[in-house]
């Protein structure tokens, strides 16, 4: 049995970030729900309860009872978690004066307790807390301060049970991983077995089990979670999976056929569909973004079922789904929701059984274990790409000369982003986030170009840093780079003669203009 730690979630938005930093210590986690606690799961080793937005006298405040988890097994609460421990047992809890928001300095602790083992005299941590505990309940005994704040971690005497209400999970804490790891590997034991190879054994042996000799489609995008899925399944079960790749007309430059081209390098058996003309009857004319994303999505599905159909014999429809696409997240109002679930539109009557084998790992372990398949590096390292590709590039109707013109500024930019090494070694590419340009269509502009006077349309070019695309900051490209590739552009891309940088972040903008 894989052993776990249970992470808790009251809300907070770094619930995810506490699951990765536990995953970074090779041990296996779960998030779930504060009042979703799975009682009869024999592989938990430690619980987290994380933090989050209510303040514990708040009506609405997420509550447990901790009768359930006190006493079984390691507990540490976190900001919201130490504080509601503190309070349900009999402490005191009181709104500080200010907002406490940044970092701060643990300046005295308890040395001897195995929380802060290898901390220095000196250890900074983040802080993010309106209240503060003001009073310990009996029995409790405080061990860690700032100036600020008197009880800033405890533990209750006697017992395994923690309260820290700073955030280790934050980067600014600059002992965080230590603190965590010294809950994780030596409060609760963790063995520390969680790691590339030994996820592929184990899923590789209960993919063959579950699949036996199953006929399995996957539809590849030529993004990394479903190329490495597709490796894994091929991995345990070879032929019996067949790979779907559907080019819309609107990928990059060559990459249906590059990406073809390194898919039946790897050994996949994959059929790859150009069902371009189809999609570019259907959108012709629609300028409306939503729209065109509908259209596409319709025609994806419709192209995908008449391949499908086509293995008769199929049994299960494989996908990359992977672990921040199902973790339940809760929204202010208290509810559960559950952010998108991509389960493709295949029709009913296929009766296709859904399996996802990278269901429970985070992006970054996705691409360590495509490392560890012997996955070639650009496909790992790829950038997210959006299912629409550059239709929602294209401002206004989208028609074959466009994509034409935006695939070619667009290589010339993310050729220039991986060959740009910087100063410490990594190149632009492996910097952003994501990256591509922008076809200003329905825009045109005065240039000269000779003795020539051009009346075309501007680029723009937009690059990011992101950790899960849901907030964005634009990236600082160096000017010289941005130079080049915009004389490259202007130079080389016919029907392009001006290139502008998009520095909005999200929010209030998104990554896609459209
Ligand atoms: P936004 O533009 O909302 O994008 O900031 C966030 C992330 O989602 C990608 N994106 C899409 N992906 N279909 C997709 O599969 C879509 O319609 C779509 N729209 C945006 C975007 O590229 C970024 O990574």
């Amino acid at each position: 049995m894989q052993e776990k730690i249970l992470i808790l979630d009251f809300g907070s938005q770094t619930t995810q970030l506490i699951g990765r930093r536990v995953r970074e210590l090779d041990t296996f986690c779960e998030i779930v729900p504060y009042n979703k606690f799975p009682k009869d799961d024999k592989s938990i080793i430690g619980v987290i309860l994380s933090g989050s937005p209510y303040s514990v006298y708040d009506k609405e405040a997420f509550k447990i009872d901790l009768s359930e988890i006190r006493g079984k097994y390691p507990i540490l609460g976190i900001c919201y978690g130490a504080q509601f421990m503190s309070y349900a047992l009999g402490g005191k809890v009181e709104p500080a004066n200010t907002r406490e928001y940044g970092r701060a300095n643990l300046k005295t602790f308890d040395h001897e307790n195995p929380l802060f083992k290898g901390f220095d005299e000196n250890s900074q941590v983040w802080m993010s807390h309106g209240d503060t505990i003001t009073e310990l309940p009996a029995g409790f005994k405080v061990i860690a301060s700032t100036d600020k704040v008197k009880n800033a971690a405890y533990q209750a005497e006697n017992e395994k049970l923690w309260g820290v209400q700073f955030h280790p999970e934050v980067f600014h804490s600059t002992q965080g991983t230590q603190l965590l790891k010294n809950f994780v590997v030596d409060i609760c034991g963790g063995k520390q077995d969680w790691s590339a190879a030994s996820f592929i054994d184990t899923t590789v042996a209960e993919l063959k089990a579950q699949l036996g000799n199953d006929r399995v489609i996957l539809g590849l995008s030529g993004g990394v979670d479903s190329s490495v899925a597709a490796v894994l399944l091929n991995k345990a079960i070879g032929k019996n999976l067949t790979c779907i790749f559907v080019d819309h007309g609107m990928l990059r430059k060559n990459e249906f056929t590059d990406v073809l081209h390194d898919y039946e390098c790897l050994g996949l058996n994959v059929i790859g569909v150009d069902a371009s003309e189809k999609f570019f009857a259907d959108l012709a004319g629609v300028t409306e973004p939503e729209k065109k994303r509908k259209i596409i999505g319709r025609d994806f599905v419709e192209v995908f079922d008449a391949e499908a159909r086509k293995i008769t014999d199929a049994r299960w429809l494989a996908q990359g789904t992977i672990y921040p696409d199902r973790i339940e997240s809760l929204n202010i109002t208290g509810k559960v929701i559950k952010s998108h679930h991509n389960v493709g539109g295949l029709p009913e009557e296929m009766h296709l059984q859904l399996c996802e084998p990278l269901k429970w790992l985070f992006k970054d372990e996705v691409r360590r274990v495509g490392k560890q398949l012997g996955m070639p590096e650009h496909l790992i390292k790829r950038h997210p790409f959006p299912g629409p590709g550059l239709a929602v590039r294209i401002l206004g109707d989208i028609t074959r000369e466009k994509v034409r013109i935006l695939q070619d500024a667009d290589d010339i930019f993310i050729r220039g982003l991986r060959e740009w090494v910087d100063t410490d070694g990594v190149t632009l590419y492996d910097k952003v986030w994501q990256a591509g340009a922008i076809l200003l269509s329905t825009v045109r502009s005065v240039g000269v170009m000779g003795d020539e006077r051009t009346y075309e349309n501007p680029v723009a070019l937009r690059a990011v840093t992101s950790v899960d695309a849901m907030t964005a900051d634009w990236a600082h490209l160096p000017y010289e780079f941005l130079g080049k590739v915009s004389n490259e552009i202007i130079n080389k891309v016919r029907g392009v003669n001006r290139v502008c940088y998009d520095i909005s972040s999200k929010p209030p903008a998104t990554i896609e203009w459209e």
